[in-house]
């Protein structure tokens, strides 16, 4: 029987990645949503090659102009849809929207799957505690696709509760070898080109800044259950390494994989699978040649961020920091804010006191979250607004 899937977020580098293990077998399965928020040319193709019988796209011009060329396919311009979608459980999900927008969809979709494979770090660090409570009561699978939450994950099999500590990589992004004093001038384009990996814009930006670290240090916290204190960030700028995890029982194991995201898709698409995926040999000269360091948190400010989050199991502290940030990174790609303002601004926003007061507040509902990253998103828009006026 072919196997029934769904991405939401297909037209992104996630999502495009997901796609393209799925076309090597094809025939195996069968595709019941895709969905953009405004690539047009993207989505085309993707519904050319892969025939979903439904499309999300949520850009609302563009989304009107599609559904007048298109009449043999059902068109939505919202996720408010699943219901109408999926009559019963699907087998597999990839949600791989990027930034906070992720959040409600991801929510929302695990009852109709099997098994969810989430890129949104955004959701899981906002919402981890109400995306739990769905996995659990649906009795539907996870495993995260980040790279280095899907080493952790393959590392420990299931025996969480004999993690003594966890080190994550980081490649330390475009910037690792400058100094702090060189970055007053750079531009978008520089900070989205990775060294090591080809992801989309925002993920570039966070990478650059290391917000991506923090972020992934408490996407960790969150999956795995393990303190703030007991995880440890390193640079690694071959990016080959992706986890290491030591055990209460006197073992430490290292998870290495090429610099490819193909190889955590692939392995959330056939978890229990042993289909063959190329990838390269054993790199003897990477592994020789580590080169593992601890960050220096001058260079890297937006490191000290992971402070604040130490002793909160859930909070909607954490909505404040991905919905600052997002806004951040969107006024630095639309060139109103300097790129060492984003973690300048962020660090800020996080020590305001109307911010703080959120550290105590657990998240118990889907809308008190989306109200506070609508009124974080405005605060921090107009903050950076009238510091630009005052400059
Ligand atoms: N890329 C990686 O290697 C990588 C690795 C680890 C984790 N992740 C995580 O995976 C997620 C996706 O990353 P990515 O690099 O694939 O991002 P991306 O290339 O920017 O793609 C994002 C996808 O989400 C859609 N989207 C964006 N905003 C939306 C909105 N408001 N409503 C509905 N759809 C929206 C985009 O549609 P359009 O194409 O129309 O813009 C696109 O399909 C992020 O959370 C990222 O942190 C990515």
């Amino acid at each position: 029987m072919k196997k029934k899937i769904a991405i939401i977020g297909s037209t992104g580098s996630i999502g495009k990645q997901t796609l393209k293990i799925i076309k090597k077998n094809k025939k195996n399965f069968e595709v019941i949503l895709l969905s953009t928020n405004k690539n047009i040319p993207e989505i085309s193709k993707q519904l050319k090659i892969f025939k979903p019988k439904n499309l999300i796209i949520t850009d609302l011009e563009k989304y009107k102009k599609f559904k007048k060329r298109k009449r043999n396919i059902k068109i939505f311009n919202n996720f408010n849809c699943f219901k109408k979608i999926f009559k019963k459980k699907i087998d597999y999900v990839m949600s791989s929207i990027s930034g906070f927008s992720g959040l409600q969809p991801t929510i929302d979709i695990i009852k109709h799957t099997k098994l969810i494979a989430i890129a949104n770090k955004e959701s899981i660090i906002c919402g981890w505690n109400l995306i739990n409570k769905e996995i659990k009561k649906n009795k539907t699978n996870f495993i995260p696709v980040d790279s280095e939450h899907f080493s952790i994950w393959s590392l420990i099999e299931k025996k969480k509760l004999n993690i003594e500590e966890i080190f994550i990589t980081a490649s330390g992004g475009p910037f690792l070898n400058r100094t702090r004093e060189s970055l007053h001038k750079i531009k978008p384009r520089q900070a989205i080109n990775h060294p090591n990996w080809n992801m989309g814009k925002k993920i570039s930006v966070d990478s650059a800044t290391m917000v991506n670290k923090v972020f992934e240090a408490l996407e960790a916290k969150k999956i795995f259950g393990i303190s703030l204190k007991n995880i440890t960030i390193l640079s690694h700028p071959d990016s080959y390494v992706h986890a290491i995890v030591k055990f209460r029982n006197g073992l430490t194991k290292i998870l290495i994989h090429d610099t490819s995201m193909k190889i955590p898709i692939f392995n959330t698409i056939y978890p229990n699978n042993n289909l063959v995926l190329q990838s390269e040999k054993l790199n003897l000269k990477k592994l020789n040649n580590l080169n593992f360091n601890t960050f220096n948190k001058i260079k890297f400010p937006s490191l000290k961020i992971l402070r604040e989050f130490e002793n909160i199991e859930h909070s909607l502290y954490e909505t404040v920091l991905v919905s600052a940030n997002d806004e951040l990174v969107e006024l630095f790609l639309n060139r109103k804010i300097k790129f060492l303002d984003i973690s300048k601004k962020l660090i800020m926003i996080m020590k305001m006191k109307e911010f703080k007061i959120f550290k105590s507040k657990k998240p118990n509902n889907l809308g008190q979250i989306i109200s506070l990253n609508r009124y974080v998103r405005l605060k921090t828009k107009t903050l950076c607004v009238r510091s630009n006026d005052n400059a």
